[in-house]
């Protein structure tokens, strides 16, 4: 692999996708971070040669790419295996036995944090939550899901990977794409697999259930976006306050979703404005939440 540039069909190829991300933002720049996938995609890493490219496309400096390329822990600075594995040893995880799984995975490999088996199918890392902690201890292969991992079937599930067997998540995607094509979706190229398999499963939608079998409500919400004459007060910064009703959960959200512009919804929220945190707005209103 040259260290500078890509053969011209990779190029040309590389160039025309770079476009099509480009062309989904209002700055080119911004197309930075998708574009380091796609390079990932090409790659395996975030190679010189794909610094190179995304410095060139958009007007930047190696240093600033690479910059950029070194604060996300998702950009690899040296060659990926074929799948990432990630064990989870945040907090709940690692009281569920996220630790000992990464100790025995690590020690079944021979690898330790951010290094690759010399197969180069499989680089071993400690991840941080993964917003899955009701399935706690959670391993992600490529970002898929294995649930309700044990130090065995973490160590199956490498052995599978490192025969070349097909491993099957147990949420989300029917298969686990490798690396490199998985890059190529996060750099924004769907591969057609979102609506594959089951998203939240029992576990999380628990407590929806209990809320509904009970008729319970959130809590009233304060909603200062709508202005839709339903004001109470005023806002921090002096404009007309609303007071929403609490979110029915056995009704609103059955649907599992919120739609844009209901409670709750962020969608139409207004951004805040300096006169929203400033000492003395919010001064007023913790004495008005005080009364
Ligand atoms: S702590 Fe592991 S998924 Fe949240």
């Amino acid at each position: 692999m040259s260290s500078e540039t890509y053969p011209p069909e990779a190029d040309t190829r590389l160039r025309a996708e770079a476009a099509e991300i480009i062309s989904r933002y209002p700055e080119p720049r911004s197309a930075l971070l998708p574009m380091l996938h796609l390079v990932q995609s090409e790659d395996g890493f975030v190679s010189p040669r794909g610094i190179a490219l995304c410095a060139d496309i958009l007007g930047l400096t190696r240093a600033e790419v690479s910059a950029v390329a070194t604060f996300y822990t998702q950009y690899k600075r040296h060659p990926n295996g074929d799948y990432t594995v990630g064990v989870c040893t945040n907090a709940l995880c690692a009281v569920m036995g996220g630790d000992i799984i990464f100790e025995r995975v690590s020690e079944h490999l021979g690898i330790g944090h951010d290094e690759t088996t010399a197969d180069g199918k499989i680089t071993l890392e400690q991840v941080e939550c993964n917003a899955a902690c009701d399935y706690a201890p959670v391993v992600m292969v490529n970002w898929e899901f294995f649930d309700n991992q044990t130090p065995t079937s973490a160590i199956d599930l490498v052995d599978q990977i490192t025969a070349g067997e097909p491993v099957r998540p147990t949420r989300g995607a029917d298969t686990v794409a490798t690396f490199k094509e998985i890059s190529h979706v996060l750099a924004g190229f769907e591969d057609g697999r979102a609506n594959e398999g089951v998203g939240a499963g029992e576990a999380t939608l628990l407590g929806l259930r209990i809320a509904r079998e009970n008729g319970w409500r959130a809590p009233q919400v304060r909603d200062d976006s709508r202005g839709d004459g339903q004001a109470q007060g005023k806002t921090a910064s002096g404009g007309p306050a609303t007071t929403t009703p609490g979110v029915d959960l056995a009704g609103a959200t059955a649907s599992g979703t919120v739609p844009v512009g209901e409670v709750q919804s962020s969608a139409e929220r207004k951004p805040t404005t300096e006169a929203d945190v400033s000492a003395e707005t919010v001064d007023k209103d913790v004495k008005k939440e005080a009364q």
